[in-house]
């Protein structure tokens, strides 16, 4: 990577540093997967590097597993881990509540094993993710490969009695052929435009058979810090009802910032 960091990549950077403060010593971090998530897995290294920090990360994908080894963290899978004290990882969208649409990336099963095992989330991100109400990003869901046709039938069966505006379904690609996750299955992004009560439609398709998992993240994320490209950072905790501001200084940032778009 060379070159200018765009105001979002600034946005998405700032979020993601002022977030490893959370991480400790002797901690099990839970490392999340995207693009804001690939900074903090920099950063973390860079903590792990030069300060000494001792910690294991239980990676949410392939993509996040080699990134993390390559900046130096240790990583053990969740069975090795058996419970996790934080994860942070990005989103698609958030409401004023913290639920979330995630799993643009393709990520999103072992996402929320991760953070469910995890005493705390918390999700970095920059400001143009947060939503009055989510559904503006297309909603992945993740389906086994077998049948998967009548899978979204049943899907689209079901969005008639729940509350969204709109209801088209797609199968993601990759190129030609479907979209595999890291667990073999496929994805159905579902066109919703707005989901009146995430929390009905997500028990609701955990119901279909053929579905594995929806990227709706209900009551699991606890801290959202928000990134601004002018380095502002705010940070939201939902259980605390506390917000508090930072500010975090580029040029104090500029030998890590350097080291991370050569
Ligand atoms: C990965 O599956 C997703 O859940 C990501 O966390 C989400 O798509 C955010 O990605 P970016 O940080 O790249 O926007």
């Amino acid at each position: 990577m060379t070159g200018e960091l765009s105001p979002i990549d600034k946005a998405k950077f700032v979020a993601a540093k002022r977030a490893v403060d959370y991480v400790k010593d002797g901690m099990r971090v839970g490392l999340g997967t995207g693009s804001t998530a690939a900074w903090m897995v920099r950063c973390l290294g860079d903590r792990v590097r030069n300060d000494g920090l001792k910690i294991r990360g239980v990676p949410t994908s392939t993509r996040t597993a080699k990134l993390a080894r390559e900046v130096g963290i240790e990583v053990v899978t969740l069975d090795e881990a058996k419970w996790l004290d934080l994860t942070i990882d990005g989103a698609d969208e958030f409401d004023s509540e913290l639920n979330l649409i995630k799993g643009g990336g393709g990520a999103l099963l072992q996402e929320k094993i991760v953070a469910t095992a995890s005493d705390q989330m918390i999700v970095i991100t920059d400001a143009a993710k947060e939503v009055g109400m989510l559904g503006a990003f297309p909603l992945p869901v993740e389906v086994v490969p077998f049948g998967w046709q009548i899978t979204r039938s049943l899907i689209e069966e079901m969005l008639n009695s729940v509350d969204v505006t709109r209801r088209d379904i797609t199968l993601r690609m990759d190129g030609d052929l479907p979209y595999v996750t890291d667990e073999g299955n496929h994805i159905l992004d579902l066109h919703l435009d707005r989901i009146g009560n995430a929390r009905e439609l997500a028990v609701a398709l955990n119901q279909i058979a053929g579905v594995v998992e929806s990227g709706l993240f209900i009551d699991i994320c606890d801290v959202v810090v928000i990134g601004h490209g002018d380095g502002r950072i705010e940070m939201r905790d939902i259980n605390e009802g506390t917000v508090e501001y930072d500010q975090l200084n580029f040029e104090d940032s500029d030998n890590l910032f350097r080291t991370m778009l050569e």
